[in-house]
């Protein structure tokens, strides 16, 4: 409990020359209306007393402070403000010190820009990630950024919104010193220091040197820009970011403030800041169950087995190597080990070749590697992680031996995409230990990870995984065994759409040109093309089913890019998708055997049958407890999809739209084409009955 208010206290030191603001808001310091109001009477105190001649500002070991609340966004502004506060700090005549551990970021960072001198624990991570939540620094961070780093390092740091370490941001400027040492004392001793040597207070938005490249060069923004906005996709945060710093350029300190302010409020009430704050908290939520006993802890993962060297298996050891975890990949014969290890090397030398990874940094991932075909190496894993061909026999048979072999306690999960995960447990004598751990393509580099939770799947296992997900890098999100479970599950019934729009009357161009308008990465079609669409063929094959022109194209040997042509033609040594009059004419000439009038199907009708059946199916998950929210949904399509950001998800994007019209154009389409699986989900139905969204409804538990 602090003396100023619980989240404030006020200590004096050395005599009572330096006062020290400490600020406790546990987790991490978020600028909530409490905090800010402590800090307004602390400063005050500080300032009126006048046998205090130095302020330092510190927080807590994990957190200075991750910025404003970000839940207080939208709700009515409570004074003080942020802004408020860092006009304080800026009328101090005495110099206040921002002492920064853990993280210092968005409006705490922007709060340790308002002071006169900042130093840092080693390891501080310092930035401005407001870009991230689909907004702009908006307490002074993009007019007092460029005055200390320059304006090629601020446009850098604050489009990317990556945060920068303490060293890099005390060779950028943006800090005073590093301190290593007791953090507290030391930021006592360089307070002393600032007393003693007496110089005149320096206030950031008052030095200008720095600034003074940008203007002799009204292009070096711009330039330094462009490859940061290119992989915005179009959001305007990352835009608004520019034009913010810009403004630092070219106006005077209140002046460039004053369009900060303005630039702030529009991305505020933007939909698509709306959606990425959404997708803040909904991947916080993702990986709570709330029926998770207290006091479960997660076991410590030391080493991970990955058994299978295909293109996942791979790419699983790549996530592993990649966060410094020892792995170890098993195959069965030598040949297709050499192979699978030489995929993961090529993958880290492209790395390397674009610039995101260097040299030293392969090798000792690669060191982390260790193929071996010897089984019994799957005693050495924490966690034992299945990835071999996608048969129900062949799985059973392998969890059979790795229960025979594996050490007690270790996790041990597939990554099955289809198959049920509860009857692989139950070939083991330790199904509590067994779940599924659901990767996507390429596992190296996207972020979903989807835990399956099987009927008997212990609380622990499920937060081993979880731990785990979190230590590789990855999104994860709880889901129930279902067919596809919830990411795969969803994508099959947009599969069937595009299908259909082909025989009605479209392209595949005319599909992927309106996917993309959407914001997706890409196209449906272009997609099949990249993966291989002999893969889905077998899969049909083996389970009886039919997509006629998807089957006509495998037919004719058309795979996709692999063989120079699939819904697309590919120039030798392109990736280039090149529509192609033959494939029309497989278009048009299936559609007619099969007794389709084909007509013009606008790009309203596309994106609405691209993503509405989805949403229904998703309705039908909840329905069924598949998921445990709608915002974990929301976070499995952005995380392993390319849903668009800026959209929110599909379940969040359907409250948006308004649940009733989108049942209607369901029911519409349901009618139009016969197909059973877009007549609207019951639970949809229901909402649209009791006027209300996906976001209204009660986490629930997993069905096991
Ligand atoms: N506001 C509100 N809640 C926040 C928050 C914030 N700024 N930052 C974190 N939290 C909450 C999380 O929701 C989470 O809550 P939960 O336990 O109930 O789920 C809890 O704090 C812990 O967060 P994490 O689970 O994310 O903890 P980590 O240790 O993994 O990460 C972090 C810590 C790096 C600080 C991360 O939380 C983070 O990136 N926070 C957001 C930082 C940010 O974007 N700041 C800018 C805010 S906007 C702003 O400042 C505007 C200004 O310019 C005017």
């Amino acid at each position: 409990m602090g003396n100023i208010n619980a989240v404030v206290h006020l200590e004096h030191l050395e005599g009572g020359q330096i006062a020290l603001i400490g600020m406790d808001n546990p987790p991490v310091n978020a600028l909530g209306h409490a905090l800010r109001s402590g800090l307004a009477a602390a400063l005050g105190q500080a300032r009126a007393d006048r046998a205090v001649k130095a302020v330092i500002l510190i927080g807590t070991e994990r957190a200075f402070s991750a910025g404003a609340d970000i839940s207080e966004f939208g709700k009515p502004r409570q004074a003080p403000g942020l802004i408020d506060i860092i006009d304080l700090l800026d009328a101090m005549e005495k110099p206040v010190i921002a002492a920064l551990s853990g993280q210092a970021l968005g409006g705490g960072c922007e709060l340790a820009l308002g002071c006169h001198y900042r130093v840092a624990a080693p390891g501080a991570r310092i930035g401005l990630p407001e870009v991230k939540l689909g907004l702009l620094p908006g307490a002074g961070g993009t007019q007092r950024l460029p005055r200390l780093a320059g304006v090629e390092r601020a446009v850098h740091i604050i489009v990317s919104g990556d945060p920068v370490a303490a060293e890099q941001a005390l060779h950028d400027g943006i800090i005073d010193a590093v301190l290593s040492g007791p953090f507290r004392a030391e930021a006592v001793a360089f307070a002393r220091r600032v007393i003693a040597a007496a110089k005149p207070l320096r206030r950031v938005r008052d030095i200008d040197e720095k600034l003074a490249p940008a203007k002799a060069d009204p292009k070096l923004i711009d330039r330094a820009a462009e490859k940061l906005l290119r992989r915005g996709r179009g959001l305007p945060a990352p835009k608004a970011c520019v034009e913010a710093i810009r403004a630092a350029v070219s106006l005077p300190f209140d002046e460039g403030q004053k369009r900060e302010a303005a630039l702030f409020m529009e991305l505020l009430n933007s939909p698509e800041s709306k959606a990425q704050r959404h997708l803040f908290f909904a991947e916080r939520e993702a990986v709570k169950l709330p029926d998770m006993p207290g006091g479960v802890k997660p076991k410590r993962i030391a080493r991970a087995v990955v058994i299978g060297a295909g293109t996942m298996g791979g790419g699983i050891a790549m996530s592993f190597a990649n966060f410094g975890v020892p792995v170890r990949i098993i195959e069965t014969d030598r040949a297709a080990l050499t192979r699978g290890l030489d995929r993961v090397a090529e993958n880290y030398r492209i790395a390397i070749a674009r610039g995101s990874l260097a040299a030293p940094e392969m090798e000792r991932r690669m060191a982390l590697i260790e193929g071996t075909v010897d089984f019994a190496a799957v005693a050495e894993g924490d966690v034992v992680i299945e990835a071999v061909f996608e048969e129900m026999d062949l799985k059973q048979k392998l969890f059979r031996e790795i229960d025979r072999l594996a050490k007690p306690g270790a996790l041990l999960a597939s990554n099955t995409s289809t198959l049920d995960v509860t009857k692989i447990a139950a070939v083991t004598k330790r199904p509590e230990d067994v779940l599924g751990m659901h990767f996507f393509s390429p596992a190296n580099v996207m972020r979903l990870l989807e835990i399956v939770r099987a009927s008997k799947t212990s609380f622990e296992a499920l937060a081993t995984a979880i731990a785990i997900g979190k230590q590789i890098g990855k999104i994860p999100a709880v889901v129930g065994v279902c067919d596809g479970f919830v990411g795969n599950r969803m994508l099959a019934r947009r599969t069937t759409q595009a299908e259909m729009l082909l025989l009605e009357g479209a392209l595949p161009w005319d599909v992927d040109a309106a996917v993309l308008a959407f914001g997706f990465p890409m196209g449906p079609f272009a997609m099949g093309d990249l993966a291989g669409l002999d893969v889905g063929w077998r899969i049909r094959k083996a389970r009886g089913v039919k997509a006629a022109i998807s089957d006509v194209l495998c037919e004719a040997g058309r795979f996709g890019q692999k063989t120079g042509s699939g819904y697309y033609r590919y120039e030798a040594g392109s990736r280039t998708p090149v529509p192609d009059p033959e494939v029309e004419k497989i278009i048009v000439e299936t559609s007619a055997r099969l007794g389709f009038k084909r007509r013009t199907i606008g790009a309203e009708e596309i994106t609405e049958r691209m993503t509405y059946p989805m949403i229904n199916e998703g309705a039908r998950i909840l329905e069924e407890r598949m998921a445990m929210r709608a915002s974990d949904i929301d976070v499995i399509w952005i995380y392993g999809y390319g849903w668009p950001v800026g959209r929110g998800g599909p379940m969040f994007y359907a409250d948006q739209i308004g649940l009733a019209a989108i049942r209607d154009r369901l029911a519409h389409y349901a009618q139009a084409t016969g197909e059973a699986t877009l007549k609207p989900a019951a639970l949809l139905e229901k909402l649209v009955a009791e006027n209300r969204g996906f976001a209204s409804l009660p986490v629930q538990t997993i069905a096991t």
